[in-house]
């Protein structure tokens, strides 16, 4: 067999036995949304990710991030993916957008290819989903069977997407109300915050820190004062401030439980990281310490919390559409079009075997 199609197999299986423990999660989704209507979904998305996860070992971090402010934004529905138009004031110029996102281009590759093997099933808000769960077991992170069946919004919320987001100098009170709002627990934002065990973060998003934290003219002290003079030299006061620095300093590019160990050596990058393990008499400071003494532990809630946050505000059913392309909603058919489309759609089929409809 050849061994992407194996380790592909082997995905699936690994997944069907984690996710069998945290499923079912919503009732409209489900994992074998489209085991009729596009059964090799998993094995293009596994292949194409694999495949650039190895030219760019950084896109799977990126493909999680994206996920998230995707779902963080009227639900999962890959609004986040829909370009500036006449109609759509895009999420992606909102402020935690700006210069930040990436993958935009991979998704429009797996969508394509998607389209090809199977065109018309299978909607932009479940690729991307499905990438962030692929991009996971990629970098040594846990696997679970992705819930599916959502479907694609028809419009995007810039002003949403600046107010949802939460902020990297956010106090442990806002992650928590930002998180809550999502219908996020305070277990939840430790265990997702967890995905800063990974990818990039540019210097100007956490500079105050090295500098003049909260006006005082000097750092914070809840930095690490070796990691402070290590972030000092690459990010230099009056610097560009795009420079990039790795979350993790210490593995990179894996999703480990890494970063709650170096939350409590004090090498948390973001104020919002440090603040889960230093804030005083905080309840999330034991969290961090149990899933830096047992990854199991972390992963387990990291696989719940993901899938619970793939479960916001989805559009499923009828709701929505199957985007034909992953930037721009379709156009609608004209009216004319539109009567000889009712009698040949096939729109009820394409839910697959398990339609909510
Ligand atoms: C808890 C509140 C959070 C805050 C304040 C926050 C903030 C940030 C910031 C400022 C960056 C750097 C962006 C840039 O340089 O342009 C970043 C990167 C990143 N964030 Fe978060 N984030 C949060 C939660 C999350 C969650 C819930 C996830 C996913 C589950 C996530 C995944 C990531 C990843 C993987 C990166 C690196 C992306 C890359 O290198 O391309 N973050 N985040």
């Amino acid at each position: 067999m050849n061994p992407l199609r194996l380790i592909a197999t082997a995905l699936c299986c690994v997944a069907i036995v984690f996710g069998g423990l945290t499923f079912p999660s919503n009732a409209q989704l489900n994992p074998f949304f489209y085991s009729q209507t596009c059964p090799q979904l998993h094995y293009i998305v596994y292949q194409i990710l694999f495949k650039v996860a190895k030219t760019d070992p950084r896109m799977p971090a990126s493909l999680i991030r994206l996920h998230f402010h995707d779902c963080f934004v009227q639900g999962c529905d890959a609004s986040v993916l829909l370009n500036k138009t006449d109609t759509i004031v895009t999420e992606q110029e909102a402020f935690p957008n700006i210069n930040s996102l990436r993958g935009l281009d991979i998704i429009n590759q797996i969508k394509t290819a998607v389209e090809s093997a199977c065109p018309n099933k299978v909607s932009c808000a479940d690729i991307l989903t499905l990438s962030a769960g692929i991009s996971s077991v990629l970098t040594g992170g846990p696997g679970w069977l992705v819930p599916l069946g959502r479907r694609d919004s028809l419009t995007a919320n810039q002003t949403l997407a600046n107010q949802n987001l939460p902020g990297p100098s956010f106090s442990l009170t806002e992650l928590k109300s930002a998180f809550a709002d999502q219908g996020l627990t305070t277990l939840d934002l430790v265990s997702l915050s967890g995905a800063h065990t990974f990818g990039r973060s540019r210097c100007f998003l956490f500079s105050d820190r090295l500098y003049n934290f909260s006006n005082t003219g000097k750092p914070d002290p809840t930095l690490d004062p070796a990691y402070l003079l290590v972030l000092q030299n690459q990010c230099p006061q009056n610097g560009p401030g795009d420079n990039r620095v790795n979350f993790d300093p210490t593995t990179p590019d894996i999703l480990d439980k890494n970063y709650y160990s170096n939350l409590q050596d004090k090498k948390g990058l973001l104020q919002s990281d440090q603040e889960l393990f230093s804030t005083p008499g905080a309840d999330t400071t034991a969290i961090v310490d149990s899933f830096a003494n047992n990854q199991k532990a972390f992963f387990k809630n990291f696989r719940k919390s993901m899938i619970k946050m793939g479960n916001i505000g989805v559009l499923t059913g009828k709701q929505g559409e199957i985007r034909k392309q992953c930037n721009f909603v379709n156009t609608k058919k004209k009216s004319s079009e539109l009567d000889i489309a009712a009698v040949t759609s096939t729109e009820s089929f394409e839910g697959g075997v398990v339609s909510s409809i």
